[in-house]
């Protein structure tokens, strides 16, 4: 396995793989070469197959306070323009494997867009997430305008970015940014997240990875697009062996053997 200067990577189930920011004397502040860790732990994860379900978690007092602004403080526009700053960001949207956000702490700027890339956003209470760029000059350049508008709507959205006012793990519930909120106590949220991620590993993988496929494409095509879109995938199940497996084990009064064809 690689070694990482940034984050954590562990087992803690046979098909859950668990990443963990390990920067925490910076609040897991996003610099480059933590993205680029977080990135290739994320591909070599997908790329795994006794992997059905991906945890990412932060560390201490946060999941992340953000880009880092000491690194950005002095960039030109030329250099993020030429270098493509914070593009590399997005490669983890292309991962195919349902990704659990674990949050407790604080999810501000690049940390609250990094739980957006997401697929399942869970949160302990003690969670907070905002859009403070404004406070230091600058806006959102994760994604975080464009998911948030889209998961809670423009005033909250504009409200967020524009005051730059940290909302309540109670209040990420109540606007749907987070699935849920698991109990007070420390690694309860990470536990679930992992419960969560078992639960999907009991399914097959490829069944997973095709609703994580459909349900994404619902934030980028129109309705009639995303509904054919999704028909199709639903019919091409039909063309997997997990599909026959499955419903003949419903039909049979038993339980499923999945072997992820
Ligand atoms: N970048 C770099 N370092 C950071 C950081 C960040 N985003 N957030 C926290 N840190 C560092 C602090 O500089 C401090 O380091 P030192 O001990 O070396 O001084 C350490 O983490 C602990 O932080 P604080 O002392 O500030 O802790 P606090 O409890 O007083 O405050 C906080 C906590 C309110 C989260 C505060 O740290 C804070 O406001 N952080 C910045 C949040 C922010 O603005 N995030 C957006 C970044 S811009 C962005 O993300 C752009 C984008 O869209 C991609």
């Amino acid at each position: 396995t690689t070694e990482y200067n940034y984050i954590l990577t562990s087992r803690p189930e046979p098909a859950v793989a668990l990443i963990t920011l390990n920067r925490p004397k910076a609040l897991n502040a996003l610099c480059s070469p933590l993205f680029a860790e977080l990135n290739q732990a994320l591909r070599e994860a997908d790329a795994d197959s006794s992997v059905s379900a991906i945890v990412l978690t932060g560390s201490g007092r946060a999941f992340a306070a953000g880009a880092d602004i000491k690194e950005m403080k002095d960039i030109q526009f030329a250099d993020a323009y030429k270098n493509r700053f914070l593009e590399d960001w997005a490669d983890m949207t292309r991962i195919r494997k349902p990704i659990i956000a674990a949050v407790s702490g604080y999810a501000l700027g690049g940390g609250c867009e990094l739980a957006l890339m997401c697929d399942i956003i869970l949160a302990s209470p003690t969670a907070k997430f905002g859009q403070p760029e404004i406070n230091i000059g600058t806006i959102p350049g994760g994604g975080g305008s464009q998911r948030l508008a889209k998961i809670i709507g423009k005033s909250r959205t504009m409200e967020m970015c524009l005051t730059g006012r940290m909302i309540s793990a109670q209040e990420a519930s109540d606007w749907g940014i987070v699935s849920r909120l698991v109990k007070e106590g420390e690694g309860e949220v990470v536990k679930e997240a992992i419960a969560v991620g078992k639960e999907i590993a009991s399914k097959s993988q490829i069944h997973a990875q095709a609703v994580k496929e459909v349900v994404n494409a619902a934030y980028d095509l129109n309705l009639t697009e995303g509904l054919k879109f999704e028909r199709r995938i639903f019919h091409s199940m039909f063309a997997t062996k997990d599909q026959k497996e499955g419903m003949s084990a419903f039909a049979q009064k038993r339980t499923p053997n999945f072997t992820n064809e």
